[in-house]
């Protein structure tokens, strides 16, 4: 305890929470519409929204969906929109050319938002899972995962996402050295102002169950993500991974899962102060959502309150699939 504290009865805690203005000056931290990147998925078809089962209130969108989703949010005010393609199987391969296809899901949804809603940031996801028959985030050679030749994939990749206008590349993938050369190439291609969002610290988390399903990726994937995702056991190893990524040209570093890992929000934060973002991944977002269907939690309260935490850890923003819904609260004016 700080030497300059008072004690009971000089000191009473309950004076500043008394009435809500008053709780709002003692306000330490801040929630705000711009803090928020909407992750969305992306199915092919015209005017289709068909719902993912384990994540209530989600849907995967057709292209011409995606840009109404896209205007709604910049109305909203939301700064960022990232895209997740669910790929028909019959595209995935073991070499994963359909990552590289500029005229692949993603890419024309990149193209369709850029031309309808040019104010709102794009980024998309660099990692070659949503195109790979067996479901990994790299290639595969008898069942190891190869980083240096998933480098080479990853930088055509991340390319043809350039090319088609991403603001903001998110590298997912966990490969060693990909922030390095995929900066090299967009500076090499004249691509100098493109973003990178690494996924820095990025667990072999079980939180990720309903988000694989959404991208039809949970049949397809062979065994676990552990020899690339990091173990949830180490907090150091994430520092350096920040430090290494930093260094290779990320403008911004993420931790994810978001909320089993404040303590990582914290110390990164604290450590670079770069911009630092959490992802609250899909099972965190099914774990409060569905409990709020059940009439289990207050689903608006418990969705502002983890928001809030990744504020208070440090984070200077949080992909979240509750964007929309926590921009519209937000929009309505003061919450805590
Ligand atoms: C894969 C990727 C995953 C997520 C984002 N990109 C899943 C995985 O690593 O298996 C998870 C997001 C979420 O759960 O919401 N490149």
């Amino acid at each position: 305890m700080p030497q300059s504290q008072a004690s009971y009865p000089a000191a009473r805690f309950r004076r500043l929470r008394r009435m809500p203005a008053l709780r709002a000056l003692a306000q330490e931290t801040q929630l705000v519409t711009g803090d928020l990147i909407w992750p969305v998925f992306v199915r092919d078809g015209h005017d289709v929204a068909d719902p993912v089962a384990s994540m209530p209130g989600v849907s995967r969108m057709s292209v011409d969906r995606v840009v109404r989703a896209a205007e709604e949010a910049a109305t909203l005010g939301i700064p960022a929109i990232c895209l997740f393609p669910y790929t028909d199987p019959a595209i995935k391969t073991e070499d994963c050319a359909e990552a590289w296809n500029p005229d692949n899901l993603a890419n024309r949804a990149i193209r369709a938002i850029k031309a309808a809603v040019p104010e709102i940031a794009v980024m998309t996801d660099v990692a070659l899972d949503p195109y790979n028959a067996n479901g990994h985030d790299g290639l595969v050679r008898d069942g190891v995962i190869l980083n240096d030749e998933t480098i080479v994939a990853l930088v055509r990749m991340a390319l043809v996402q350039a090319e088609a206008g991403a603001d903001i590349l998110g590298p997912s993938d966990m490969m060693d050295g990909r922030i390095g050369a995929i900066r090299g190439a967009l500076e090499a291609a004249a691509h100098t102002d493109v973003a990178i969002l690494s996924y820095a610290a990025k667990y072999a988390s079980a939180f990720y169950g309903p988000f694989r399903d959404a991208v039809g990726a949970t049949g397809a994937l062979k065994g676990d993500k552990k020899t690339y995702q990091m173990n949830p056991a180490n907090g150091d190893e994430a520092l350096r991974l920040v430090a290494r990524d930093l260094a290779e040209g990320a403008d911004m570093v993420m931790v994810k899962p978001g909320m089993p890992y404040l303590d990582i929000c914290r110390r990164v934060k604290d450590a670079f102060g770069a911009p630092t973002y959490a992802y609250q991944v899909s099972g965190e977002y099914a774990m409060i959502a569905t409990a709020a269907e059940r009439g289990w939690i207050d689903g608006e309260a418990a969705m502002m309150e983890s928001l809030m935490a990744f504020k208070r850890a440090g984070c200077d923003g949080i992909l979240t699939y509750f964007a929309p819904a926590a921009a519209r609260i937000l929009g309505r004016g003061r919450w805590f």
